[in-house]
């Protein structure tokens, strides 16, 4: 976490001198010239007013003229993706980009229209109202105590999602969980899988049967995925650590004979059974901890974007306000950025551990705000 933080810091110390040799006033501008490019070219999508027309097109009014440069000379060099803009763009001047974008940016800001209608969520506390039903058998916070039932606290969301949809398609066998969530939607899966990968997850007494202490060298080859001790660090891969026992036993002999997996049952062939408890007595008495401490409303999350993105943070950044901004749109650059299709280094390690469920309730906060005026 203090990498990142510090190389955010050294790449906005990087964004704050590049710019300065890039500035858009080298040469005065024609603001009434970018009108006409405007009426010509841009119109028909973007409005004369630059609100954007339809649902996925962004509001250009009041954006920052640095960025409004910077995107579309992006869409220029094919470093963003789209085809109708990168044609256009490639028929203009440098001067016309730099009058049209100085028209948008010296117009006012339109109020989103659709701003009202906005639902805002809060996929956590979504989640969490929907965990109600799972505690009876998974336990309060997803600390189960019953054997054979497996601990969500702390689990990896994109696996818990996996593991739901798997008891769907009939991969994994049982019979509670093949119904369970069944015609659920995927963004409900995620919201429950956020409020999972965020508890704590307890510190269990060491099971009935196994031996922990023989079981740690038997878990030599398993650390690569499953992290050391049984913390994963990946997505996909869960978290043994802290797990109840005989849900891990479970598990193992599941894979040996009915449990589809994609290579599982290659590490867990060779072991005895005697193997199979001594390792689940090794893992269930592991410390373990949150996958994912994610803010637990989108508001926290927007207060750390906005160290940014709000209308005070830095005017001679090429960071755009998001304020008001079409909600679609917003979605749709996120989730590009998030997959890699949208190039920002920055933003992609922003936006990476961000679930659909998160990215709809960030983008929902800023479309519904009042766009910043300056
Ligand atoms: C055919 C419809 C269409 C036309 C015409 C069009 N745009 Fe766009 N514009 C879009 C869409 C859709 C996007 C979002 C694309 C994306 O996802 O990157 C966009 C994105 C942009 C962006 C990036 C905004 C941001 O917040 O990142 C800028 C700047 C822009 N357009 C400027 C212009 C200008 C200037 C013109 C005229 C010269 C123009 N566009 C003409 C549809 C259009
Ligand atoms: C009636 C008891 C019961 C209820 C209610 C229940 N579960 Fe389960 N769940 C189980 C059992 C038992 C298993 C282990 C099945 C197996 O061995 O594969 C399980 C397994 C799981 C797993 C797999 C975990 C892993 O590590 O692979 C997930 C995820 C899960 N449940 C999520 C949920 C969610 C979310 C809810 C609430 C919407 C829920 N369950 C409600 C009993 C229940
Ligand atoms: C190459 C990576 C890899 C290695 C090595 C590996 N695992 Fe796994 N393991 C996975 C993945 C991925 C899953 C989830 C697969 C699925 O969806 O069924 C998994 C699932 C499991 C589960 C089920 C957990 C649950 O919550 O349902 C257990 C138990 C397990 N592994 C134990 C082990 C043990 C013990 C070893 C070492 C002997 C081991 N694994 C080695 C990747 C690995
Ligand atoms: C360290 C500064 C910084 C922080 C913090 C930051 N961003 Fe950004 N953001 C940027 C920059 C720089 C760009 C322009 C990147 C580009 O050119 O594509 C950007 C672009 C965006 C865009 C594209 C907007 C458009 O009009 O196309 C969205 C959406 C966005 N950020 C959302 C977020 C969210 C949500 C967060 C918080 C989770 C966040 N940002 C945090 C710097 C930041």
């Amino acid at each position: 976490m203090k990498n990142l933080i510090l190389s955010i810091f050294v790449s906005l110390a990087l964004i704050g001198c590049s710019e300065k040799k890039a500035t858009p006033t080298a040469a005065p501008v024609d603001v009434s010239a970018g009108k006409a490019v405007a009426e010509r070219n841009c119109k028909g999508c973007h409005g004369l007013d630059g609100g954007g027309g339809a649902p996925g097109i962004p509001h250009l009014a009041g954006q920052r003229e640095r960025y409004l440069l910077a995107s579309l000379n992006e869409y220029k060099d094919g470093k963003r993706v789209h085809a109708a803009l990168k044609e256009m763009t490639g028929n203009m001047s440098d001067a016309e980009i730099r009058s049209v974008v100085a028209y948008y940016a010296s117009l006012p800001p339109v109020a989103n229209a659709a701003a009202k209608d906005i639902q805002l969520s809060s996929p956590y506390q979504e989640g969490k109202a929907l965990a109600v039903r799972c505690a009876k058998c998974h336990g309060e916070d997803g600390n189960s105590k019953t054997p054979g039932t497996p601990t969500l606290a702390g689990q990896q969301a994109h696996y818990l999602v996996t593991a739901i949809e798997e008891y769907h398609q009939g991969d994994r066998k049982a019979a509670i969980m093949g119904s369970m969530l069944r015609g659920s939607k995927r963004l409900d899966l995620e919201k429950l899988a956020l409020y999972y990968a965020s508890q704590t997850p307890a510190q269990r007494a060491a099971p009935a049967f196994g031996d922990p202490v023989a079981g740690e060298p038997a878990t030599a080859m398993c650390g690569g995925c499953h992290g050391a001790h049984g913390i994963s660090i990946d997505g996909a891969t869960p978290s043994l650590a802290g797990q109840d026992a005989t849900y891990l036993l479970n598990a193992m002999k599941a894979y040996k004979k009915s449990r589809q997996n994609w290579g599982m049952q290659r590490y867990i062939a060779g072991l005895s059974d005697k193997d199979m408890e001594n390792i689940a007595a090794y893992y269930s008495i592991q410390k373990s901890q949150p996958a994912d401490v994610v803010p637990n409303t989108v508001k926290e999350v927007v207060e750390k974007c906005n160290r940014c993105h709000d209308a005070d943070s830095n005017p001679a950044m090429a960071v755009p306000t998001m304020n008001g901004q079409d909600r679609d749109y917003l979605v749709m650059a996120l989730r590009a950025y998030r997959d890699g299709r949208r190039q920002s280094s920055m933003m992609h390690n922003m936006s990476f551990a961000y679930s659909n469920a998160m990215i709809e309730g960030i983008a929902s906060w800023y479309a519904s705000q009042p766009a910043d005026k300056h």
